[in-house]
């Protein structure tokens, strides 16, 4: 492994720390941490505010380790409510979209309206409805088709 690789490895540890402290200052804090840990309606709202599965199945995001889950759920990002806003990494703020599914299906920021297919697709590939790459921090997840499937039941009940 060459000093660049280890650099940039370095780099990525630090980032993560520094989002996950800086999620205890985010507009989403009070939401976020007063979700339950259990006692879920559904497999969905489970990953949806854990990124745990009910199957026991590993959801793995591209950033983030096992020991991250929960920090690096979906709701940590777009909210409790998935109506999305600005979230922080130190002097870095992004936004991060609405993803309730009327809100996709409606097309959002893109042009193209989402189908489920591509709403797979932007979480499985980090790829637009558009085709677009999606910029971080918006996590590449590794998550079975069912459990994707109860992920956008869970966010057809967010109005
Ligand atoms: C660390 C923050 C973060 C986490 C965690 C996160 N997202 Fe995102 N997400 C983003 C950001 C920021 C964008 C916008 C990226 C862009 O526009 O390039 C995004 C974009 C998206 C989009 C595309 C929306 C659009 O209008 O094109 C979908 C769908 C999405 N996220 C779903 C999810 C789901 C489902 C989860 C949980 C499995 C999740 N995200 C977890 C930050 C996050």
């Amino acid at each position: 492994m060459n000093t660049l690789k280890i650099a940039i490895i370095l780099i990525a540890v630090g980032m993560i720390g520094l989002l996950v402290l800086s999620y205890n200052t985010s507009t989403y804090s009070s939401s976020y941490y007063t979700q339950p840990v259990s006692g879920f309606k559904s497999n969905g709202e489970r990953i949806y505010f854990t990124a745990t599965s009910d199957s026991g199945e590993p959801i793995i995001s591209s950033i983030g380790t096992m020991a991250m889950r929960g920090m690096m759920s979906c709701a940590a990002c777009h909210g409790a409510d998935g109506k999305g806003g600005q979230g922080r990494m130190m002097m870095w703020t992004f936004d991060a979209p609405d993803i309730r599914y009327y809100a996709l299906t409606a097309g959002g920021g893109n042009e193209t309206p989402y189908t489920d297919e591509l709403i797979k697709r932007a979480i499985t590939k980090g790829v637009d409805a558009d085709g677009k790459r999606l910029e971080p921090p918006m996590p590449v997840w590794q998550v079975s088709d069912s459990d994707l499937n109860d992920l956008i039941d869970y966010l057809k009940t967010l109005k």
